[in-house]
């Protein structure tokens, strides 16, 4: 079938051959599952793209072709499939040796080094029987961010499924009272979230739902566990679901009852270094101006130490990716923020012995600020 213009996936998958072109590669070989499902829209547990300026393979095995086949019918985008009849690492041989490639790009992130060696190995071992030409055994390269670069600005087709997650993400969390009550432990409050979450419509929840409690919310990435909740404390209710592939997260502080001396202080100096925040969005920022304007109101208030994480990361396919939003890292170049861009706005403040705040909520860069994607009050 010829690929639609309409695609995303043809236009996704032009942007990565560009890439590739820039990159003096013959050929790309996707290994990262998120990146596969970003160029081809198939979304199993296994399988890989081989991406050349002609060709664009997927390979699956046996217990996927019938499902690679469908999603390929339904948004054509001049994807072949292959079926690998033994192993992932013989069917890439295979193609390599069939496409007669060269420079063959690998995703160094996500291509163990025992992986690397034992493909390499294999090419070497073919090299002399089978290679067109002279006798040069193709070269696996190492390569970052080929793929994941085209991802940090979503295109109309994730945006619309972002907007859409954010939404129903929204009315879960505007619910949180009906699960966040005094008598239930925390485990007991995370199993109601998550079925919350598979009645909104997600698939499943987007990473372990954070329900901490009282003294435990001082642990920013607490697990749920047997404690009971109970009035005069505060709750950290961290969750997030996945819809049609793509991830949203939201965290709100709830007070049951009244909130214990000095932490309705930390929540209102967190609620307005998560408002600077926001405020700060706009395309050409760098990402370290928007941590510091959390960063800044947190110092302001005597709560700088207590703020040990960044302020955000990007979403999309997965639920932490580009762009982070904090301080600049030594030897790693800042990009500033595009419309397009959607990430996490999560300042929090933890205070060992009292307690944690966080909130955090999605945003969207738009050409001339943000769209905060959920729609929560601060304060539940
Ligand atoms: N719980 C993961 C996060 O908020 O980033
Ligand atoms: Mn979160
Ligand atoms: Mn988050």
């Amino acid at each position: 079938m010829a690929p639609s213009n309409g695609s995303p996936y043809v236009r996704r998958i032009d942007a990565a051959r560009e890439r590739l072109r820039a990159a003096a590669l013959d050929a790309l070989v996707v290994t990262h599952l998120p990146n596969v499902r970003y160029l081809t829209g198939f979304s199993g547990t296994a399988g890989l793209v081989v991406l050349t300026q002609e060709r664009c393979l997927l390979v699956v095995d046996f217990r996927y072709a019938t499902a690679a086949r469908d999603v390929l019918e339904r948004s054509p985008a001049g994807v072949t499939l292959e079926v690998a009849p033994r192993s992932y690492d013989e069917a890439l041989v295979e193609v390599i040796r069939r496409l007669d490639l060269a420079r063959i790009g690998v995703e160094a992130a996500w291509m163990p080094v025992a992986r690397f060696n034992r493909v390499s190995q294999m090419l070497a071992a073919a090299g002399d029987v089978h290679l067109a030409g002279d006798s040069s055994i193709p070269i696996l390269a190492p390569t970052e961010r080929l793929i994941e670069s085209g991802r940090l600005v979503k295109d109309a087709h994730e945006v619309a499924r972002l907007r859409e997650a954010a939404r129903r993400l929204s009315a879960v969390a505007r619910s949180a009272r009906l699960f966040v009550r005094a008598g239930l432990t925390e485990q007991e409050v995370a199993g109601e979230v998550e079925a919350a979450l598979r009645r909104a419509g997600f698939e499943r929840p987007a990473f372990e739902t954070i329900v901490a409690s009282g003294p435990n919310g001082a642990l920013p990435h607490a697990r749920p566990g047997p404690r009971t909740l109970s009035e005069g404390e505060g709750v950290v209710l961290d969750f997030g679901g996945v819809y049609d592939g793509y991830c949203v997260d939201l965290t709100r502080t709830i007070g049951l009852g009244p909130w214990p001396p000095g932490l309705r202080r930390v929540f209102d100096a967190v609620a307005e270094a998560h408002a600077a925040a926001i405020a700060a969005v706009k395309p050409g920022v760098l990402p370290g101006r928007i941590d510091a304007a959390a960063r800044d109101v947190l110092e302001r208030h005597g709560l700088g130490e207590a703020f040990g994480h960044g302020t955000g990361h990007g979403l999309g396919l997965e639920v932490h990716e580009e762009p982070r939003i904090g301080r600049p890292v030594t030897g790693i170049p800042e990009t500033p923020v595009q419309p397009g861009m959607v990430f996490t706005i999560e300042p929090g403040a933890y205070v060992p012995g009292l307690g944690g705040v966080r909130i955090e909520d999605d945003v969207l860069v738009t050409p001339t600020g943000c769209e905060v994607l959920t729609n929560v009050p601060v304060e539940l």
